[in-house]
C-alpha cells in the first residue's frame, strides 16, 4: 500500500499482491514448528513446519519482487526521496530475511545455527531492516499527509537513513561472524572425541568483540530513531502548511446498493474491515488447529515419564525467580539429540521432561550453556557464589550478578494459588500437597542452608554477618529464608528426574 503511493506508481501487479497476503497468512501460521526442530516437540509437527516454511520462499519473493518491480519507472526518485529510500532498503530486507527464515527451517542447517547467534542477526535483518524501516517510511510519509505540511527536515530524514543503515550492517554481519563461529567451536571435536572447547566461556569470548560492534551498532540504529522523533515533532509543530493538495480520483458510482462500478469481490472485501477480519482469521485458524489442537488433545504426543515428577514447592518458587530475572534470554533448556550437546551437557530433551513445566523455558539462544542438565552438576555453595558473583567461579564470565538474590527475603506467601494454578494446568498436586506447602518449603530450604554450610568459608562470612547484625540492632534474613536458596533447589532439581545408566538406556518405562 506505501510504497505505490510513495512512489506515486501503481503497484507492479495488484493479483500478486493479494496472492501474496492470503498465501502468506494462511502459510506462516504452519511456519511455526521451525523454531524448534530438533526439540521435544513432536516429529510429525516439526516436519509441517519445514515443508510450510520451504512453501513461504514463493509468497515472500513474489511480494518483494512486486514491491521492487512497483519503482519501475521512478527508481531517480529513491535519490531524492527518503521515504522510498527507507522503503527500498526494507523491502532489501525482507527478502534477504524471507529467503533466510527457509534456509535456516532445513533441519541440517537448523542443526548448526538454532541457539546461536546466527539466528539473533536473522530476526534483527527482519526487525530492523524489514519491519523498522518500513515504518520509518510510514511514519516519514504519513506524518507530512496527516498534518498538511511539509516535513520539517529531509537532510535529517536522509541522516536518520545512512546512519540507520550503517547501523544494520554494524549490528548484522558481526552477529553472522559470531555465529557461525559459535557453531563451529560447539561442534568441534578432538580425535579422541572429547570436545574441543569443553569450557563454554571458551566460545564466550572468542565473540566477545562481536558483541561490542553489535552495541555500536544498535546504538546507531537508535540515535536515527530520536533524529526522526526530533524531526516528526518539529513537522508537526512548525513544518510549513501545505496549500495545494494533488488532485484525487473522484468517487466511484454505485452500481447497487453493496457495489460500485468495475468491483470484484475482492475490491469490496478490502474495504470491509469486518468480512476481511473474518476471513483472514479462518484462513490463519487453519493451520493453527491442524497443528495446535492435536498436540494437546491426542495422548501420544504426550508422552509421561514416570520418573518424571511435579516441582516442589520450593522449586516451583525458584523457577519463578527465574523466569522474574529472565535467566531464560541467555539460557536454554533444551538439549538436542547431537553428540556435541550430549556430550557437552548430558542426555538429551524428552518431551515427557516438560510436562510439568508451565510456562516451558527451552529458551531460544545460548549467551550462557544450556541448563536442562545443570542438577546436580555443582554443590549449592557454588551456585550462591556464581549468583552473587559469577567471576569467582567463572572467571572472564559476562552473566551479570544477582547480588540481590542472595541478600533478598523470598516472598513465598503466594504458593497455595500457584499451586492451584498448576493443577488447572493439569499439574498433579494433591490437596494434601498444597496444604503442606509451607511444611515442604521450610524442610528443603532448612536443608539447602545445612549445605551451604557445609563451606567453611561460607559458614564464617555468613556467622559474621549474623554477629554484625545481632550487635548493631539490625533485622537478619536467615538464609533459609533468601531467594537464592529457592533459586538454589530449582537448579539443582532441573534434569535429575531422568537417570541414564552408563550404557545409555533409561531408566524408566517409556523411552520417548
Ligand atoms: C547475559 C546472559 C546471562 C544471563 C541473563 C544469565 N546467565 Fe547464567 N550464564 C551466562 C554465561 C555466559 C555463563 C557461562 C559462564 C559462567 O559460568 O558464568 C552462565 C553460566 C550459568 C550457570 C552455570 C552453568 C554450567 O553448566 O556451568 C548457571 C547455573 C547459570 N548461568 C544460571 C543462571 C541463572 C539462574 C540466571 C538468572 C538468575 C542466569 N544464569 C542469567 C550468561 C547469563
Amino acid at each position: 500500500y506505501f510504497v505505490p503511493k510513495a512512489a506515486n506508481r501503481p503497484v507492479y501487479s495488484y493479483r500478486l499482491s493479494i496472492v501474496h497476503f492470503w498465501s502468506l497468512i494462511f502459510i506462516y501460521i504452519w511456519a511455526g514448528p521451525h523454531h524448534l526442530l530438533y526439540s521435544a516437540l513432536p516429529d510429525w509437527a516439526q516436519n509441517l513446519g519445514v515443508a510450510f516454511s520451504i512453501m513461504l520462499l514463493a509468497p515472500s519473493w513474489g511480494g518483494m519482487i512486486n514491491g521492487l518491480l512497483t519503482l519501475r519507472g521512478a527508481w531517480d526518485k529513491v535519490r531524492t526521496d527518503p521515504v522510498l529510500k527507507f522503503m527500498v532498503v526494507a523491502i532489501t530486507g525482507y527478502g534477504m530475511a524471507t529467503f533466510e527464515g527457509p534456509m535456516l527451517s532445513l533441519k541440517n542447517v537448523n542443526a548448526i545455527a538454532h541457539f546461536s547467534d546466527w539466528i539473533i542477526a536473522h530476526v534483527h535483518v527482519g526487525a530492523l531492516a524489514w519491519n523498522g524501516f518500513l515504518t520509518f517510511g510510514m511514519i516519514y510519509w504519513l506524518v507530512p499527509k496527516m498534518t498538511k505540511k511539509k516535513l520539517f527536515s529531509t537532510p535529517l530524514a536522509n541522516f536518520h537513513f545512512w546512519i540507520g543503515t550503517l547501523g544494520i550492517i554494524l549490528y548484522a554481519l558481526p552477529m553472522y561472524v559470531a555465529g557461525f563461529t559459535q557453531a563451529l567451536m560447539w561442534k568441534d571435536f578432538n580425535p579422541d572425541g572429547t570436545l574441543v572447547y569443553g569450557n563454554f566461556l571458551e566460545t564466550v569470548n572468542e565473540i566477545m568483540p562481536m558483541y561490542w560492534m553489535r552495541a555500536i551498532g544498535g546504538s546507531l540504529y537508535i540515535v536515527g530513531a530520536i533524529v526522526m522523533i526530533y524531526n516528526v515533532v518539529r513537522t508537526i509543530k512548525v513544518g510549513s502548511v501545505i496549500e495545494d493538495e494533488l488532485a484525487e480520483a473522484a468517487a466511484l458510482t454505485r452500481v447497487s446498493k453493496r457495489r460500485t462500478a468495475g468491483e470484484t469481490f475482492h475490491t469490496w472485501l478490502e474495504r470491509k474491515p469486518i468480512q476481511l477480519t473474518i476471513l483472514a482469521t479462518i484462513a490463519i485458524l487453519i493451520g493453527g488447529i491442524i497443528q495446535i489442537v492435536p498436540t494437546i488433545l491426542v495422548k501420544s504426543n504426550i508422552p509421561t515419564i514416570t520418573s518424571v515428577k511435579p516441582y516442589t514447592p520450593l522449586e516451583l518458587e525458584g523457577r519463578d525467580l527465574y523466569i522474574r530475572e529472565g535467566c531464560v534470554s541467555c539460557h536454554s533448556q533444551m538439549v538436542r539429540p547431537f553428540r556435541s550437546e550430549v556430550e557437552r551437557y548430558g542426555e538429551y530433551a524428552k518431551a515427557g521432561e516438560f510436562v510439568y513445566d508451565h510456562p516451558f523455558l527451552w529458551g531460544s539462544k545460548r549467551t550462557g550453556p544450556d541448563l536442562l542438565r545443570v542438577g546436580g552438576k555443582y554443590s549449592d555453595n557454588w551456585h550462591l557464589n556464581h549468583m552473587y558473583d559469577p567471576q569467582s567461579t567463572s572467571s572472564g564470565s559476562i552473566m551479570p550478578a544477582y547480588a540481590w538474590l542472595v541478600r533478598n527475603e523470598h516472598d513465598r506467601s503466594d504458593i497455595q494459588a500457584k499451586m492451584e494454578a498448576m493443577v488447572t494446568l493439569g499439574v498433579p498436586y494433591t490437596e494434601e500437597d498444597i496444604a503442606s506447602a509451607d511444611a515442604s518449603m521450610d524442610a528443603q530450604a532448612t536443608q539447602i542452608e545445612k549445605n551451604l554450610y557445609s563451606d567453611p568459608d561460607f559458614a564464617k562470612t555468613y556467622e559474621a554477618d549474623k554477629k554484625y547484625a545481632a550487635e548493631n540492632g539490625e533485622d537478619f534474613i536467615e538464609m533459609r529464608d533468601r531467594e537464592i536458596v529457592s533459586l538454589i533447589a530449582y537448579l539443582q532439581r532441573l534434569g535429575t528426574d531422568i537417570k541414564v545408566k552408563e550404557t545409555g538406556e533409561l531408566l524408566s518405562d517409556n523411552k520417548n
